[in-house]
């Protein structure tokens, strides 16, 4: 199976200028690896600009979130098929930022649904605020996982990439240890095993998220053993997001 990588630019850069000089980067990476697909998220307004239509094989665009609506009167909202009529093939949905301005699972349920109605890929972020000694976090990514895909059909929940992300490794100075992340991206499979059978979780691409760079990346693929990595700041660093993506397909 092909890793993925995936780049969410979060609310950055400033301008457009630095948007396209990025993305030309990223591409010009991305268009030489084999064992590895590249996804740029970046913010909604430079999405169109940054989708080459002659050469979407190398770097694959998404976007950041999504509306739950399908259309009408939802003032600032994108739809899900807007995205797609531009080209986007991904969406990242319930990212813990937009679980803290107050997204409920049963919201991220819906998003993810608009999401997989028009045939894109939904990305769906879980992990938990803060480790236990008793494992309660486990019960609470399994709730996560439950009630965000309530009401998926199996064939559309192929089109679910989960990216296991703890939020207390966001943003932060170091990465979860790799050994943990090996064991918590088996739990996903088993959860989303439990949920819509061994097959389609056998599929499953699980990412890990959270403070990645290009020195943990390798580690984080072989010992964590994960399918792929959700890359927040270090995604808009021109030189850094190269060498992370190299590293990726070294160890591949
Ligand atoms: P970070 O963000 O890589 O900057 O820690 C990851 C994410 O929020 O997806």
């Amino acid at each position: 199976m092909k890793k993925i990588i995936i780049g969410n630019w979060k609310m950055n850069p400033a301008t457009y200028e630095e948007a396209k000089e990025i993305a030309a980067k990223t591409r010009a990476v991305a268009s030489k690896l084999k064992k590895v697909d590249v996804v740029a998220c970046p913010p909604f307004p430079f999405i169109d600009a940054l989708i080459t239509r002659e050469d979407n094989s190398s770097l694959a665009l998404g976007a950041q979130s999504v509306s739950e609506f399908e259309s009408g009167s939802h003032t600032g909202q994108v739809s899900a098929k807007m995205l797609k009529s531009l080209g986007v093939e991904y969406v990242i949905v319930g990212h813990s930022e937009e679980r803290e301005y107050g997204d409920t699972n049963a919201r991220i349920a819906k998003r993810i649904q608009s999401v997989l109605d028009v045939g894109l890929t939904a990305v769906v972020c879980v992990g938990e605020k803060v480790r236990d000694e008793h494992g309660a976090y486990m019960d609470f990514i399994r709730t996560q996982m439950k009630e965000t895909f309530a009401g998926v059909p199996i064939d559309k929940a192929r089109k679910i990439i989960v990216a296991y992300e703890p939020v207390w490794a966001i943003g932060a100075k170091e990465a979860m240890k790799s050994e943990q992340i090996y064991e918590m991206a088996l739990f996903v499979k088993k959860v989303f095993s439990d949920t819509f059978g061994a097959e389609v979780a056998l599929k499953l691409k699980v990412l890990y998220g959270g403070s990645v760079n290009a020195k943990n990346a390798g580690e984080i693929m072989t010992v964590g053993k994960v399918d792929g990595l959700l890359v927040g700041r270090e995604s808009v660093s021109i030189t850094g997001f190269p060498d992370l993506l190299k590293v990726v397909e070294e160890v591949s």
